[in-house]
């Protein structure tokens, strides 16, 4: 949460750093700031709102300074207000800071500083680090990696900071400690950001800053050194990314390119995970995951920790684990397992499943399952890995073996095209799992990869069918203030995801329930104000799902259904219905899902919400 970047060549800073926030946005845009030093002094530009509020501030400005510092902000401490906004300064502005993270020791610190004359301006966190700085500067430090160096150690919690001096004006200082950063190497200009998109239409050589390090960049190179003050060698490494795929490419919104990405996704999953020459008679898996056989050796138990709509992906799995490799997986929210962990049982593999691959709390419940780990003598070490969209994230750095989801990266706050590549890895996994306890069948195999290859074509199909009737359809929902969506087994986390998907983008009510739960109390919540979303495609929970949906329909629910285009009966039974082509049930959740998007898409577009970046969210969630 929060983007922050940063800037020195010769160019002018203000427009790179713009340019730069605006790739960081979905980390948050409560507020944004920029300062550069301009005759010798920090100039500091900040609004509130979204950048674009920056922008039209930055307008009339004839700065041309080359060198400089930005932020766009997700509120933690503090409003979003303009005097919360980073940059911040220290009290004779001459130093500015801007931070993502949380100082979690900055009421002591900023007590501290008050008694020695420092004057605050905000209720942030990240104020302390400027005044921090210019105690250590009277305090006797001379550079400002000296003063930075000395700061670091008295700050506690995660962050990545970024500072500026206008008595040091041919310098950049950055920082890490658990919140990422990474720096851009260019031709005489250096640049860092909170991620990559920031940087790829400027340089796409980049250096990533490991926790506990602290850069110094010039106009001449830079270079990094460990919180002890020693030189650490870091070694480039060049991205392949097309600065296109972070366009919206003629779509209205993000979120609607990546709801249309989601074949592509699922196609790049097939052909990196599936041996295209595997046929029934194989006596190998037809499976290419590549994970280290650590992994797989005794398996007993899967536990899946994650938040969110990756939360509902590792439900998804667990149901694929259970029912076809036959093995126990539990599923937990990654904040619950932080603080009330299950009891450590043997032979057990740990999956953390996120997009970002930033989630405080999924890295936190992975860091204390590997801590435990280690200092349980009875059990063995920890076997953990996780399931990511970003092989160079944190998450991909603490535990060494992920599954690539292959999704690309996605910028819509919503996630859409991540889910569904963690979808895939779940089948992969479960596949391999299963194929190696023998669980299943060859013939099985056959019919699951048969089914599987089928899914890209048939997401086009409902997005071709559905699109305009699921906008048409949107108008109905102008004044709903509460939908439930139903679903069971397999489509139980597919209910869940449907509702979350309105919620957050639309504000609209929305809860997911286990269709057989609802006469258990939430149907005394239906009545004909409040439509039900139902899943009921065919398989084991068929009957069951439909009984379900019409005891909701007898309480006056208007009564959509997500049901296979062959159902015959569904128009009877439905007020309107969502077709899916017809699909095994072990595989339905890839397509029940996609009218789900459509519909919380269109909904809040209908309502002429920001559907990219819903109030009070951000992308990437670093925060506690
Ligand atoms: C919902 C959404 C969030 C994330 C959650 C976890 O659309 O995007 O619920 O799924 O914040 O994020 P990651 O997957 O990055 O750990």
């Amino acid at each position: 949460m929060c983007g922050i970047v940063g800037y020195i060549g010769t160019k002018q800073a203000q427009s790179i750093l713009v340019s730069g926030l605006e790739k960081l946005e979905y980390r948050g845009y409560d507020s944004a700031g920029i300062a550069t030093i301009d005759q010798n002094k920090i100039d500091c530009v900040r609004a509130k709102g979204k950048l674009q509020n920056l922008r039209t501030k930055l307008e009339t400005s004839s700065n041309s300074s080359p060198i400089g510092i930005g932020h766009t902000r997700w509120a933690t401490h503090g409003k979003p207000e303009e005097y919360n906004a980073h940059p911040h300064t220290d009290t004779a502005r001459r130093i500015a800071v801007v931070q993502n993270g949380i100082i979690e020791n900055y009421r002591e610190l900023r007590d501290n500083l008050k008694t020695k004359g420092h004057e605050f301006r905000s209720d942030t966190d990240t104020e302390v680090i400027p005044h921090l700085l210019a105690e250590c500067f009277k305090q006797g430090a001379v550079t400002l990696l000296d003063a930075v160096q000395k700061a670091v150690h008295q700050l506690e919690g995660a962050f990545a900071i970024a500072v500026l001096s206008a008595d040091h004006p041919d310098e950049l200082i950055v920082a890490r400690q658990q919140a990422p950063l990474v720096l851009g190497i260019g031709d005489g200009e250096f640049f860092c950001a909170s991620d990559t998109p920031a940087l790829v239409q400027y340089t796409q050589v980049v250096v990533q800053l490991e926790n506990e390090e602290i850069a110094r960049l010039t106009t001449g190179g830079y270079q990094v050194y460990n919180f002890k003050g020693e030189p650490v060698k870091k070694t480039p490494r060049t991205l392949n990314w097309n600065p296109i795929a972070v366009e919206k490419q003629g779509f209205k919104h993000f979120m609607a390119k990546e709801i249309y990405e989601q074949p592509a996704v699922v196609r790049t999953c097939l052909e990196a995970y599936l041996d295209p020459d595997w046929t029934v008679d194989s006596n190998q898996s037809p499976i290419k995951l590549d994970l280290p056989e650590s992994i797989y050796e005794n398996l007993e138990h899967i536990q899946i920790v994650a938040c969110g709509t990756s939360l509902h992906a590792g439900m998804v799995g667990r149901y694929l684990l259970e029912h076809l490799a036959q093995i126990p997986t539990f599923v937990q929210y990654a904040s619950e397992f932080r603080y009330a962990p299950p009891p450590v049982m043997a032979n057990t593999l740990t999956i953390g499943i996120t997009q970002s691959g930033e989630t405080a709390d999924t890295l936190a419940a992975l860091e204390i399952e590997i801590f435990r780990r280690k200092n349980q003598p009875s059990a063995k070490q920890a076997r953990v890995m996780a399931v990511t969209n970003r092989t160079d994230s944190a998450i991909a750095r603490l535990v060494g073996t992920v599954i690539d989801t292959h999704a690309g990266m996605e910028i819509g706050v919503a996630a859409t095209k991540t889910f569904m590549g963690q979808l895939m890895a779940f089948y992969f996994l479960s596949l391999e799992i299963a194929y190696r306890r023998k669980t299943i069948t060859n013939q099985r195999m056959q019919d699951l990869i048969d089914g599987l290859k089928k899914l890209p074509s048939q997401i086009e199909i409902i997005l071709e069918s559905q699109e305009k009737y699921i906008e048409e359809l949107s108008h109905s929902f102008l004044d709903t203030q509460d939908v439930i969506f139903l679903g069971r087994g397999i489509n139980f986390p597919i209910a869940l995801e449907g509702a979350l998907k309105l919620k957050e983008i639309s504000y609209i009510h929305a809860e997911g329930y286990p269709s057989g739960e609802m006469k258990h109390g939430p149907i005394a919540l239906l009545d004909a104000k409040v439509p039900v979303v139902a899943v009921a495609v065919p398989g084991t929970v068929y009957e069951k799902a439909i009984s379900n949906a019409q005891e909701a329909k007898a309480r006056d629910s208007h009564l959509y259904g997500v049901v296979s285009a062959e159902d015959k009966d569904a128009a009877e039974i439905f007020d309107k219905v969502l077709p899916i082509p017809h699909v095994d049930e072990l595989l339905s959740p890839v397509l029940t899902v996609i009218p789900m998007q459509l519909m919380s898409y269109h909904i809040a577009a209908m309502r002429g919400l920001d559907v990219d970046q819903p109030r009070n969210l951000a992308k990437s969630v670093t925060v506690e």
